[in-house]
């Protein structure tokens, strides 16, 4: 009888972990006032719900204002906009995210240009960035993922002295704090989603936060089809898109913002608690601790699979987890140049031939810490797993320390396993419905 559930043999667990997202009776009640109340869209702008969930968003990360849009790609998108981030300029962002950092980019119509991550948090490595900086480069994008931050001491100090606009993707840190300050008011503005995986959520959504009234009343007007905004000292008149959040949304958001502190708190804990019970397990690296992050958000747990020989990969350790009982991901994200989810060729985005001799090509990049990370290192566990009690947490321990224990019935069984968790990222929907993480 094998002993690894992925070979046939009794998982480590077979209950779920708590359900995401988590829905109140208080969001019952927001969601049939607006119902009844007929003013379900966006417009006018910013309406009720969505200006209030807005300030008091922007409030909780220590930025002045805050705009909440239909998604995380177009808070983005606008925020590059708003910034003056032009045709063909280049903006630098980390080469192991989820590809719609770079995506937004070539919304923009500006060529975003790869740098290399920093092995012990997976973020932007500022000094990868500096060397990737060209008499182009107009912006920095950085990335404050899964459960760490970008070194913003020294990306802010980069971007001053290089005369750069400054970012932050803030997709996976809502309520997070780095030396007491807000995520995404470090930089000149900060972009968040609230997608169905994120710390807070409306299923879809977005918004961007800043301290500088011209560029909140230039998000006003493009998130707003060009309409001024309701202060509008700067006058600056632009072409502008329909951007909005609906007020279902700003609905379900404010209940999740007065949830957010609890949970993150939560979240905390059981991670602190994972990291200790894992750092024993032979094979399995915690992220060294990182003191500048003052106030956790944890996206995803994210730990390294650093086995003493090549027998096992990460995908087929994956797999053996994920069977145990643990959701789990390997190819979470991979180095975007090489995705399949991000096809960029100068046919389609003429900005890569701007300047250039030869149109950019994604292929002749090679960031070697995020190929790592992604096809190799990596193992991505859901916030989720960490919003139970503390025997949720020792079983994700457990069952890692089984796969480790019997890596020789694993590597016996081969590779055929890693199945699903090895496959190209762009083909997986087919097999993925019923998940939302
Ligand atoms: C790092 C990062 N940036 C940007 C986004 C884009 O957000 P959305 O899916 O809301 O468009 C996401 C969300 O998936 C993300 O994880």
């Amino acid at each position: 009888m094998p002993e690894l559930a992925l070979l046939g043999g009794p998982p480590v667990r077979s209950r779920p972990y708590p359900p995401w997202p988590q829905a109140t009776q208080a969001d019952r009640v927001r969601l049939l006032e607006v119902l009844e109340s007929g003013n379900w869209g966006g417009y006018p702008f910013p309406n009720r719900l969505a200006a209030e969930v807005a300030e008091r968003f922007a409030a909780l990360h220590g930025a002045r204002y805050g705009c909440l849009v239909a998604n995380g790609t177009i808070a983005l998108v606008a925020a590059l906009q708003a910034a003056g981030i032009r045709f063909g300029d280049e903006v630098i962002v980390p080469a192991y995210t989820w590809e719609g950092t770079a995506a937004a980019v070539l919304a923009a119509g500006a060529v975003p240009i790869f740098a290399d991550i920093d092995p012990d948090t997976y973020c932007l490595d500022p000094e990868a960035a500096r060397r990737a900086i060209t008499s182009r480069t107009r912006a920095l994008l950085p990335v404050h993922l899964a459960m760490r931050f970008a070194d913003m001491d020294a990306l802010v100090e980069l971007a001053v002295s290089q005369d750069l606009i400054l970012i932050e993707d803030c997709a996976h840190a809502h309520g997070g704090q780095y030396k007491g300050r807000g995520a995404g008011s470090m930089g000149d503005m900060g972009c968040f989603s609230f997608q169905s995986s994120k710390l807070m959520t409306a299923g879809e959504g977005g918004a961007v936060i800043t301290s500088r009234l011209e560029y909140y009343e230039l998000l006003q007007s493009l998130v707003n089809c060009g309409r001024a905004s309701l202060t509008d000292c700067f006058r600056r008149r632009v072409v502008g898109w329909n951007y909005r959040i609906t007020e279902f949304q700003a609905a379900i958001l404010m209940g999740q913002l007065e949830r957010l502190g609890e949970l993150s708190e939560r979240r905390a804990q059981n991670a602190a608690k994972l990291t200790r019970l894992l750092q024993g397990i032979e094979g399995i690296r915690t992220l060294p601790p990182q003191p500048a992050v003052t106030r956790e958000a944890i996206y995803g747990y994210v730990f390294q699979y650093r086995p003493p020989d090549e027998r096992v990969s990460r995908d087929l350790f994956v797999a053996a987890l994920e069977a145990e009982g643990v959701p789990c991901d390997g190819r979470f994200y991979e180095a975007v140049y090489r995705s399949d989810l991000f096809p960029a060729r100068s046919e389609d985005f003429p900005q890569l031939a701007v300047g250039r001799e030869r149109p950019l090509d994604y292929r002749d990049f090679h960031c070697p810490v995020a190929e790592r990370a992604a096809y190799r290192e990596a193992v991505w566990l859901p916030q989720f797993v960490l919003l139970g009690e503390e025997d949720d947490v020792e079983d994700i321990a457990r069952a890692a320390a089984k796969v480790v224990e019997n890596r020789d019935e694993l590597a016996a069984a081969g590779e055929e396993y890693a199945g699903l968790k090895a496959l190209s990222r762009a083909e997986r929907p087919r097999l993925e419905r019923h998940r939302n993480y």
